[in-house]
């Protein structure tokens, strides 16, 4: 429902709680993103909620805005554990590390976080500063996401980065020396580039032995300056030759390619982004922000205002949330399989059953379908994309929408 009469916290729960035709036999785990949407700049092809600073960031109103924010949403998760943190954006290393650490006490102070739980935070190379990233660690953050996106000069410019090669090879030295565990992302298909400019980044990056790597397909999303104005791209034979050639070197270097876009030393798996791949639950606070919540009857997404200044006044005035919406019993295979399809282990018939309350009968004549298209592979109860399924994802899920 559309909140232009503010809805009091009570009637919502209230109304997530009222009887329902879902039976989830438990709530899944929960885990906690909190956005910060600002940038140095916006990057050409992006289309995440961030927007340019201009006259610097509003951190002190935002950080006490966050705790609003969360303060009113406690009630819709009472009583649960917090499996991971996921501090995203944006440019989230744009914040002070003393705003960074009072974040993070503020959240620790309002929810019960489980022993050891990961705090993930995003960098970008441009906010480098060797005692910055220390400072992050000191504040709490255990895990760092660089977003790297390639070591080649050429092609940081090409794709509108605010940061060169030097410094993005800075950043992750300073991060393995900082943390136990931390991640790089970079993207392939970039304007002009060839197989071998692909293969010498990959290299690159390998080159510093990081625990994990997410590797994306640079996307043309409509309403960017890239969908605007097009940089000539790999055609899909080239792109798919890169993505056989990252998945070869990474194997080889002994990663393990958990996910699509994933790949992990052992023990270094995302424990958040790997919930929600699992479709667990997840509280989501910042502007923009998405929520995934289950209780006993209903599964409910819950999404914050998305404009920086809307949504603070609105979390400050104690209410962050713009709409809610219950999902559709019917879309939930979708829902579901969008997810944990991506995870190459796939999924055990259980955890479809204790997720989204719905019987197996729900998609049993769909399964059988996939299997026959040789897009799954079934061994009891366990379900996993096949080769050929991972290849044509999209395919694969699209068996499962409602009719
Ligand atoms: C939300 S961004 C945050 C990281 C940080 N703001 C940065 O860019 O340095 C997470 C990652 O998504 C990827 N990404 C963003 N836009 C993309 C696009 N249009 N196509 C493919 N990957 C994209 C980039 O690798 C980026 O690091
Ligand atoms: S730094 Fe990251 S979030 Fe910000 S505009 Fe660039 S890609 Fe988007």
């Amino acid at each position: 429902m559309s909140a232009d009469a503010i809805e009091p916290v009570d009637q919502r729960l209230a109304r997530y709680l009222r009887p329902g035709t879902l039976v989830l036999p438990a709530l899944p785990p929960l885990a906690l993103y909190v956005h910060l949407p600002w940038c140095l700049k916006k990057c050409p092809y992006c289309d995440f909620n961030s927007h340019e600073q201009r006259d610097g960031v509003p951190e002190a109103r935002y950080l006490d805005a966050l705790r609003a924010d969360l303060e009113a949403a406690l009630p819709f998760v009472w009583g649960r554990r917090v499996l991971s943190v996921f501090i995203g954006g944006g440019t989230p290393s744009l914040f002070s590390p003393a705003g960074i650490e009072s974040l993070i006490g503020d959240i620790r102070a309002r929810l019960p976080l489980e022993p050891g739980v990961e705090i993930t935070l995003e960098a970008n190379p441009g906010t480098f500063e060797r005692e910055r990233f220390r400072a992050f660690r000191a504040a709490g953050v255990t895990r760092l996401s660089i977003g790297v996106q390639s070591f080649d000069d050429h092609k940081l410019k090409a794709i509108g980065r605010v940061h060169d090669a030097a410094q993005a090879r800075a950043a992750v030295e300073e991060a393995a020396l900082a943390f136990d565990t931390f991640n790089i992302d970079l993207m392939y298909a970039l304007p002009g580039q060839s197989l071998a400019e692909l293969q010498a980044d990959l290299g690159r990056a390998l080159a510093f032995s990081p625990p994990h790597l997410s590797v994306y397909h640079l996307t043309i999303e409509p309403n960017t300056r890239f969908a605007n104005h097009p940089p000539a791209l790999p055609d899909a034979d080239l792109a798919s030759d890169m993505l056989d050639a990252i998945t070869e070197a990474t194997g080889a270097a002994g990663f393990d390619r958990y996910e699509v876009s994933a790949f992990a030393r052992p023990g270094h798996r995302c424990t958040h982004n790997l919930n929600y791949w699992q479709f667990g639950d997840y509280l989501g606070i910042g502007a923009g922000a998405h929520g995934k919540l289950s209780y006993p009857h209903r599964i409910v997404r819950q999404l914050r205002f998305r404009e920086p200044r809307a949504y603070m006044d609105a979390a400050l005035a104690g209410a962050a949330i713009s709409n809610d919406e219950e999902v559709p019993r019917k879309a939930l295979p979708f829902e579901f399989m969008l997810n944990v399809l991506r995870l190459r282990e796939g999924f055990d018939l259980r955890l479809f059953v204790e997720r989204t309350g719905l019987p197996r009968s729900a998609i049993e004549a769909r399964l059988g379908e996939a299997e026959a298209r040789g897009l799954i592979v079934r061994d009891g109860g366990r379900v996993q994309p096949s080769p050929r399924g991972f290849d044509f994802l999209s395919d694969l899920q699209a068996l499962f929408l409602a009719e």
